[in-house]
């Protein structure tokens, strides 16, 4: 195998979580390897038309949050088309917002095989909750750089070795399905179709349009759609006025939910 002379970071980041914890992981394995660092944010819908091509000399940083305890679903056909591995080593990394990862983070793993990467470790971290500010709260933090150091050291031995790894992540083959949100008597809501509002105070800046993910919030009048809304939390979060809001009582009770049952501290899991 040949000597490893970049590392790539390539992460989806609607709210920024996942983009600190790659980013943050480049940092690290920068200083331990004396190695320069290119980074690819594919948030925006224009970044995933481009194919990424890497090959034996890259180490890729892959990183996606969870949606739904998986790899985003809007994200499955950008990463299964438009990324060619090239046989380079790579490192999944899944971020979550303190409930679960579930099957998220072996789904990111099957998806880089598929493309023709070689995963050799992998992480699940933990970022603040897309649906809400008190859930895992300003994570990654102190205690999660630990984890990233301890993270890159795996790498870096992993780097050097010959031994073929055999990774064992955690996660279920089949996948199960995606997580869905329930009401107070355990049915099933439906917030597929829910959209953010706009409030009084809006100053038609047109932030939230440009940082939609899905490009899906209309530059030209930002209370209308012009495509789907994925949840993400992008334009909700980074409104500089902060007048955008969900008023959907099956959503807002879905966020309490979370926010009651899974203020637990969880812990970063790496392989
Ligand atoms: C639609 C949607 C579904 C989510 N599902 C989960 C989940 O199943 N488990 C979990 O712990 N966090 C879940 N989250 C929270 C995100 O994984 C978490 O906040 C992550 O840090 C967001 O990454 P970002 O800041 O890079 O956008 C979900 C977020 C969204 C938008």
């Amino acid at each position: 195998m040949r000597q490893v002379q970049r590392i790539c970071t390539v992460y989806f980041s609607a709210t920024g979580t996942t983009k600190k914890v790659v980013t943050g992981l480049a940092e690290t394995l920068k200083k331990r390897m004396d190695l320069p660092v290119d980074s690819y944010d594919f948030t925006l819908p224009g970044a995933r038309e481009q194919v990424l091509r890497f090959s034996e000399t890259d180490l890729v940083i892959l990183g996606v949050p969870v949606y739904a305890g998986r790899v985003p679903n809007v994200l499955v056909p950008y990463l299964q088309t438009k990324l060619d591995g090239g046989g380079a080593r790579t490192v999944p990394v899944t971020v979550y917002g303190n409930r679960n990862f579930d099957d998220a983070l072996i789904e990111l793993f099957d998806l880089t095989v598929s493309a023709g990467f070689l995963p050799i470790a992998a992480g699940a971290f933990i970022g603040e909750h897309s649906f809400s500010t008190v859930l895992a709260q300003g994570r990654p933090d102190a205690l999660d750089d630990e984890w990233i150091e301890k993270l890159s050291q795996v790498i870096e031995d992993r780097v050097k070795s010959t031994e073929p790894q055999g990774l064992e992540v955690p996660g279920q083959r089949p996948y199960r399905p995606y997580y869905k949100p329930r009401d107070r008597a355990g049915h099933p809501v439906d917030i597929l179709k829910v959209k953010p509002k706009v409030g009084e105070g809006c100053t038609d800046c047109g932030v939230c349009a440009a940082v939609c993910p899905m490009g899906s919030i209309d530059p030209d009048d930002v209370s209308h759609y012009i495509g789907i809304c994925i949840k993400c939390g992008a334009c909700i979060k980074k409104c500089p006025e902060k007048v955008r809001y969900y008023d959907d009582a099956g959503y807002l009770y879905h966020k309490e939910e979370l926010e009651l049952e899974f203020s637990r501290r969880t812990t970063p899991e790496i392989v």
